[in-house]
């Protein structure tokens, strides 16, 4: 029965391709070659015999852009993947009069009917007759004699030309027959083919390994082929569907990975934003589903823990020194910069040194190595010994039993441990003898040299316990002042496995370090998100995610895969600061915790992207509702002086009662956030360190802030201090009470801003017509009064007059205090052009700050 069924089949296939093949040049069906006669024009693409492949012109910018480009891409995927681009970086124009066509000497050129320039073509080596050019199966696009049964002499293929895609059967790296190393680099955005910056490619001097590269800088690497995987890709398993290939001879140099099932796609990319990425087509879903991508983790970063460091992310801190070294850089190395990396405490006397050994291992850069594929163990441990100048060995082929020879006479850069059954190799490295450690049988310490290792375990030992019962006397009676940091912790337990991974638990780790002054005996592990996690919980920083737009960059709604909701901020780029610099920041921002601040989660350094991550606030920001005339009614009184309070205690909290002092410096009403509960959180705190400079007190040349919201002597002469944050506090306290922005507030009769008119009432003894009608019914009249006086007292010009948060969360809390008189308000005026002078009759004085003017008035 089967049988008859295939039998029909097979009869009812032949058919049909011979009612194809009669066919086809009548109806001008797609073909798979182009010769000299026929040329491939704008409409008309080819197509692999086995449909998979489609190659034409295109334009990745979308219908209307007007750049276009050839190239390949997968037939039956709608969503089109171009995996080869021939004019990466010379478009077409729109001209429907391109062609490609190929000469009678076998050379493929790529015209634009436009201008009648060739914009692309196939470099020629060695001119031939009789050609054709053809699209096979595996997506390469070949130059061939015409009849060229064996099908394997190309003049010319697109597979040795790569541009950001690895396809199975495409090879990575060097060939000695044609002289190439072929390598991959990125697009420069995703609709831009054109060579970005990101390089994926082989070096070849030492024992070969993959690197990524920015430009010239390397940011990961494969870690060498071990004659089974990248000894810095654990992950790497050949499967009945993909194996990988890895050929270091005197003919290439090379990679490849193949795929055995031809229902399945695979592609390796280096994507724009220098991420490493396969992906894997799953027929059934009609997806590209991300199968692995690199770099993964802090420690793929190629710097992070310097020469002789050690990376290993199931430790904290991620970065130690091999044994019988001590951090380079002692300061930086507690502060978690570890790129100074370590070095020895002995010197090495060459006679008695031992080796140590190290399991688990990616290998240590191996460029400078020296490699003998024939050596075995044995004779690669003599060839180091003898040599005083080699640091480390192993085997260069760690299957079966071992065999090659791998030997490091320089530094040892990027080394990294993995968990035992993660993978990873043994590295034997050298020590004086003072420094080895008893291991698996290697080195053969003499007996003193024995004891004085047990005296030393013995320190070592005692040394931990003293410091574990230090640390846990010192963790309980903090205990109740840091609850809020160990919630974060039981939280985090609590999340998925895979977020663990991304999410690395807060911890409160013992330090020597002191900040502005104080001793700090605790400091924050500032957990680290993933770039690739953030895009995808974003949707691709898409608008629809967007949550708005401040100075410092946007902020976008993200959803992480254990649906936990969090805010993004994607800081702008110009930040000013370096990837260390702005990672000890954070660390002191995410220490700050209060019910009215807004809680900082963690951060994302990634290349060139930092980004903030936030717990998320389902009210978003209470000028979205203050000032909305929809909402405002929302805003009774009892909430507004709950939020007046609130705010005040969490500036109260950034001014004093934080370990060091935080000045805001850009307070205002979008940057108070509101939970579902409306408790006020303030946001965006910390940001004046990151993008101004870390002073405390003093005078600064960038004025961050916003005007409006500016006190007189910080918009005009750049002095900042706590009171210029508590000016911001009254004018935000004045637009709570009154729901009208200060800035854009203009009284006709008057023509004075908020606070103009404010003071204008308080002196006529009418304030309470300042309160927003939309407040409604019941409001406790001496709480009104006493806010309005508060923030009176806040925006006077006399920054020694104006009280400091402590005194204003006391007067805003007490029934009974009487307050003092308000005297004259600063006011700064919003964006004034200098020809629009109509209201300079009423000030006194005016001033230009960057380009702004701003005015200072004084109303009486
Ligand atoms: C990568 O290969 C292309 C040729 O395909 C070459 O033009 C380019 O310079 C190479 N890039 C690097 C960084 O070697
Ligand atoms: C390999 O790396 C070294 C050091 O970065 C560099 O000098 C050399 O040119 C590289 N070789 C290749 C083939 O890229
Ligand atoms: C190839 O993959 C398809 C879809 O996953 C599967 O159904 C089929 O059995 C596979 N074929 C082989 C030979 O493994
Ligand atoms: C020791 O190793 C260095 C670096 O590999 C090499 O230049 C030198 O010739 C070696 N010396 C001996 C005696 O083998
Ligand atoms: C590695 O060793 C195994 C077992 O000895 C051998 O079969 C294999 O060919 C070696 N691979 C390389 C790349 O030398």
């Amino acid at each position: 029965m089967i049988n008859n069924n295939k039998e029909y089949c097979f009869h009812q296939f032949c058919f049909l391709l011979l009612i194809f093949q009669f066919l086809r040049p009548i109806l001008a069906l797609p073909t798979d070659t182009i010769t000299p006669t026929q040329p491939l024009t704008k409409d008309q693409t080819l197509v692999s015999s086995d449909q998979l492949f489609e190659l034409g012109f295109f334009t990745p910018g979308g219908a209307n852009s007007d750049k276009w480009y050839v190239g390949i891409w997968y037939k039956e995927i709608q969503d089109r993947t171009a995996v080869w681009v021939a004019n990466r970086a010379n478009p077409l124009s729109s001209s429907a009069k391109s062609v490609l066509k190929i000469t009678e000497t076998g050379t493929l050129i790529l015209t634009d009917g436009q201008t009648g320039n060739s914009v692309w073509s196939s470099e020629q080596k060695t001119p031939a007759t009789n050609v054709v050019a053809q699209l096979l199966e595996s997506g390469n696009f070949v130059v061939r004699p015409e009849n060229d049964e064996t099908k394997q002499s190309y003049l010319w293929q697109s597979f040795d030309y790569p541009t950001d895609t690895l396809l199975p059967g495409m090879r990575l790296g060097w060939d000695s027959k044609t002289g190439l190393n072929r390598n991959i680099t990125s697009w420069k955005t995703p609709t831009d083919p054109a060579p970005g910056d990101y390089t994926f490619k082989i070096n070849t001097s030492g024992l070969p390994e993959i690197f990524l590269t920015n430009k010239q800088e390397i940011m990961y690497r494969s870690g060498a082929w071990n004659g089974i995987r990248f000894s810095g890709v654990p992950e790497m398993k050949p499967t009945e569907i993909i194996t990988f290939e890895f050929q270091f001879n005197s003919d290439e140099i090379s990679y490849m990975f193949e795929l055995h099932n031809k229902t399945l796609y695979s592609r390796l990319l280096v994507n724009h934003n220098g991420l490493l990425e396969r992906y894997t087509w799953i027929p059934t879903n009609s997806i590209w589903n991300r199968f692995w991508y690199a770099p993964k983790d802090q420690c793929d970063s190629y710097t992070e823990c310097g020469v002789s460091g050690i990376c290993d992310t199931n430790i904290s801190p991620i970065c130690k020194c091999m044994v019988g070294y001590k951090p380079k850089n002692q300061i930086a190395w507690d502060l978690r910069d570890g790129s100074d990396g370590c070095v020895r405490f002995h010197k090495l006397d060459c006679e008695t040194d031992e080796f140590n050994v190290l399991r688990n291992m990616k290998l240590p850069d191996t460029t400078w190595s020296f490699v003998d594929k024939n050596m075995n163990s044995d004779e690669c441990e003599s060839m180091c010994r003898k040599n005083c100048s080699c640091m480390a060995y192993t085997n260069s082929n760690i299957s079966g039993s071992g065999s090659g020879c791998v030997i490091w006479s320089s530094e040892l850069i990027d080394m990294r441990q993995y968990a035992a059954a993660e993978g990873g190799q043994v590295l034997y490295v050298r020590v004086s003898s003072s420094d080895a450690v008893q291991s698996g049988g290697v080195g053969s310490g003499n007996s003193s040299g024995k004891t004085k290792k047990v005296a030393m375990a013995a320190g070592i030992t005692v040394g931990i316990a003293l410091l574990l019962v230090v640390f846990t006397l010192c963790f309980l009676s903090k205990r109740r002042k840091y609850q809020g940091s160990i919630r974060t912790k039981s939280e985090n337990r609590g999340t998925s496995e895979r977020s663990q991974e991304f999410l690395m638990n807060a911890a409160i780790i013992p330090s020597k370090r002191e900040f502005s002054g104080e001793t700090s005996t605790e400091e924050f592990e500032l957990p680290l998100f993933d770039f690739s996690t953030l895009a995808m919980a974003t949707e691709n920083f898409s608008d629809a995610a967007k949550l708005g737009q401040g100075g410092f960059g946007c902020v976008y709604k993200a959803i992480l895969v254990e649906g936990q909701e969090v805010a993004v901020k994607r800081l702008s780029k110009n930040s000013g600061q370096g990837v260390e610099e702005f990672k000890n920041e954070l660390r002191l921002i995410a220490r700050l915790q209060h019910r009215n601040l807004v809680r900082l989660l963690g951060c994302c350094v990634d290349m060139e992207e930092k980004m903030l991550i936030y717990e998320y606030l389902e009210n978003k920001s209470l000028d979205s509702i203050l000032f909305n005339k929809q909402k405002s009614s929302l805003l009774d009184w009892q909430r507004r002086f709950n939020i007046i309070c609130g705010i005040a205690r969490g500036l109260l909290y950034l001014h004093q009662d934080s370990r060091f002092r935080i000045i805001h410096r850009d307070l205002k009403a979008s940057n108070i956030l509101l939970d579902k509960d409306l408790t006020p959180k303030i946001s965006d705190f910390g940001m004046a360190r990151i993008f101004g400079g870390d002073e405390t007190e003093g005078n600064t040349k960038r004025v961050v802030g916003t005007y409006g919201y500016m006190s007189p002597e910080y918009a005009m002469d750049g002095l900042f201090s706590v009171k210029s944050d508590v000016f911001s506090f009254g004018v935000l306290v004045l637009e709570i009470v009154t729901g009208k922005k200060n800035r854009g507030f203009y009284n006709q009769n008057n023509h004075l801003n908020l606070l103009g008119h404010a003071w204008r009432l308080w002196k006529d003894g009418t304030s309470l017509e300042l309160l927003d009608p939309s407040v409604g019914e019941p409001f406790s009249l001496s709480e009104v009064m006493r806010c309005i006086q508060v923030g009176l007292l806040c925006v006077q010009e006399q920054a020694e007059d104006r009280p400091n948060m402590a005194t204003a969360v006391l007067m805003l809390g007490s029934e009974s205090a009487s307050l003092p008189q308000p005297k004259n308000p600063g006011f700064c005026l919003g964006r004034r052009t200098l020809d629009s002078d109509s209201y300079s009759t009423n000030y006194e004085e005016t001033c230009t700050v960057n380009q702004v003017t701003v005015t200072a008035i004084d109303g009486r």
